[in-house]
């Protein structure tokens, strides 16, 4: 498959005598597809029921007739004003009780009925005009579900839907007290009408309670962008796209995914590390300029099994961006590596945003390719480097991997819900968990929760996993290779109460947790490998093998040939040892890579990255500081 680059563009931001020109400056720059769209709902509806085409019929054709492959998007992450005083109630409110109010974007309650509807009409209205337009060769739907935090909304319209959604679950009120445990505290029910919202209580709300609200707010989701889906399959055979973002997990998007063509994400590396990333102040200050090592590859593995295989990134950061604490600028190159690393990854397309920075309104500092003077910002001409490059390299197919791990969003809502310590996190647990392999220098696949074929791994780990699903736990009793669960690992119920037998119920593995204690920052349990334990220990007894040790002689993973529990949370060296090991067991060849440097094998090449900010060695080739390098794999 050829690789491709785009870009973002908003034609309604720029005099319409300017579109042609930007149009032949994507084509010169080697750009094949260009994003437009999404936010446009008020120029193409500016009041109820008047549509007005006639700019974005110009638009597709100035951009369609250059050359450019189009990426459409439905504008429903921006109702226009007047949509309010059609719907006062369609926005979302806040656990404080604040409504989110009209004058940014994404204020809108993903369950209120008359929005969904809106959105169905304006979808169809879309589909009618541009479904069989040729230049249309995607549709993206939406944008960023739960930016801002907006999936979870504590509304009126939010209770009636979770009442509604809590009858059909648990059939009798009955039934649900008895899962919840409402006896505690006096909490039970008579009726599903009297079920409120899990906010604002005097102390914290039943957990079981909390994740049921988790699981509706997600369902929202998966259901508002179904209706979107299913009516633009009427008009058009181009692939749905939605744009996921990185570290969100508050809804599922394994579902979201199967109800889409292909899985997209939002990379903006030096904004992600300063804004949304644990790490040291040396790691902050090391990876300033070029972002995380590990944080593009963690998304774009699990997009790539999000997608079901089909992966884009539609929207890389070109230059500082203006949401994070700090916005510096990439080290010239990054834009560059970062395209790479995608493609790498099984990136069909990579996207930048925006060609042109905006001199108005609230992302007039984001960068673009362009200034807003017209002229060229520094990453314009890396991606004209990219796209000689990409038509010089031969085909880049994604490359086998032999490590899996696996990632469940529900597990997350129930760690959110009952963290226990307060560093236990989920997606904190899978990276660092993810970063341990990329480390060891293998290809990794991202697995869903219900992953029922493991035969082509030789490695599969599954931490945090709530609850093993029936497919996983079959697939694992027939894994031949090693799987590494824990910790935390089917450790509840459904309803997030203690399972009796105690946890793990691991196929053929006799281990029990028999307690289970969280640790602060300043407390480790010392390993007598030399290793630690941090943040999270379970105290494991039973008649399976004891493979590492505490200090003190407590196990610290145990289990048979193929199916182990790992007690704790290893810091990064002591993570590091444990792949090694595990690895060597199972003849999985490792490499040891230089600090910031990582590798990512295609079908056919080995690409080697560098990250840090100073010039690494690879087997005697020097790579610069944001270098990339690729040599055939023998
Ligand atoms: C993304 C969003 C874009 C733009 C960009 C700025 O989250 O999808 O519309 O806001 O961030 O970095």
């Amino acid at each position: 498959m050829n690789r491709t680059l785009g870009v973002c563009y908003y034609p309604e931001h720029w005099p319409q005598d300017q579109w042609a020109s930007d149009a032949a400056r994507m084509v010169d720059t080697g750009l094949t597809w260009v994003r437009i769209g999404e936010f446009g709902w008020s120029r193409m509806e500016p009041t109820p029921g008047t549509f007005t085409w006639d700019w974005l019929d110009d638009a597709i054709d100035a951009l369609g007739s250059a050359g450019l492959k189009i990426i459409l998007g439905t504008p429903t992450a921006t109702p226009p004003r007047w949509m309010l005083d059609k719907y006062p109630d369609m926005l979302a409110v806040d656990a404080q009780g604040h409504p989110r109010k009209f004058g940014s974007r994404r204020h809108y309650d993903f369950s209120h009925p008359g929005y969904r509807t809106e959105c169905k009409r304006i979808v169809q209205a879309m589909g009618e005009r541009y479904g069989s337009n040729p230049y249309i060769a995607a549709w993206q739907i939406d944008n960023e579900y739960d930016c801002h935090d907006t999936t979870l909304s504590y509304s009126d319209t939010a209770r009636k839907g979770f009442q509604n959604w809590l009858a059909q679950k648990y059939q009798s009120p009955d039934a649900l007290n008895r899962a919840w445990g409402n006896v505690f505290w006096s909490m039970e029910y008579d009726s599903f009408d009297l079920i409120d919202l899990p906010n604002l209580t005097v102390t914290e709300p039943n957990p079981a309670h909390v994740l049921a609200f988790r699981r509706y707010s997600s369902d929202q989701v998966v259901a508002f962008n179904k209706v979107q889906a299913d009516a633009l399959r009427h008009y058009t055979d181009a692939p749905l796209i939605h744009n996921y973002m990185g570290r969100i997990t508050a809804f599922d998007h394994w579902q979201v995914g199967a109800d889409l063509d292909i899985a997209s994400w939002d990379s903006y590396p030096i904004g992600f590390l300063s804004d949304r990333l644990e790490g040291t102040p040396e790691e902050k200050q090391k990876f300033l300029r070029q972002g995380h090592p590990d944080m593009q590859a963690f998304h774009h593995d699990l997009y790539r099994a999000v997608g079901k295989g089909r992966l884009w990134v539609m929207e890389q950061q070109p230059g500082p961006v203006n949401w994070a604490p700090y916005n510096p600028a990439p080290l010239r190159g990054m834009a560059r590596l970062w395209a790479w690393e995608a493609f790498a990854h099984g990136a069909e397309t990579v996207c930048y945003f925006r060609w042109r920075q905006a001199p108005f309104a609230q992302e007039q500092m984001h960068a673009g390719l362009m200034r807003p003077d017209n002229q060229p910002a520094p990453a314009l001409q890396e991606a004209r480097q990219v796209a000689d490059e990409i038509a010089a390299l031969p085909d880049v197919n994604t490359g086998q991997a032999h490590a899996a791990l696996i990632f469940d969003y529900e597990s997350a809502w129930a760690w959110d819900t009952q963290p226990q310590g307060a560093d236990f996190e989920m997606f904190r647990l899978a990276f660092a968990t993810y970063r341990a392999l990329r480390r060891a220098g293998l290809n990794i696949d991202i697995l869903p929760p219900d992953a029922a074929d493991l035969s082509n791994y030789k490695l599969v780990l599954a931490p945090g996993i709530l609850k093993l699903s029936d497919p996983l736990r079959l697939a694992l009793t027939n894994f031949k290779g090693t799987a590494l669960l824990g910790p935390r690992t089917d450790t509840k119920t459904d309803e997030l109460g203690i399972p009796v037998p105690m946890a793990p119920n691991l196929p053929d593995t006799d281990i029990t947790i028999a307690l289970t204690e969280s640790l602060p920052p300043t407390e480790t349990i010392p390993l007598q490998n030399g290793g630690q334990f941090r943040h999270w220990f379970e105290h494991l007894e039973g008649s399976a093998k004891t493979h590492l040790s505490t200090a003190t002689g407590q196990p610290a993973i145990m289990g048979g040939s193929h199916i182990r529990y790992l007690a704790g949370w290893p810091d990064d060296p002591t993570f590091d040892q444990i792949i090694q090991d595990l690895c060597e067991e199972r003849n999985l060849a490792t490499q040891s890579l230089p600090d910031g440097l990582r590798i990512r094998e295609t079908a056919t090449h080995r690409f080697i990255f560098n990250y840090a900010p100073e010039p690494q060695d690879w087997h005697g080739t020097t790579i610069p500081p944001a270098g990339v390098h690729w040599e055939p794999l023998k």
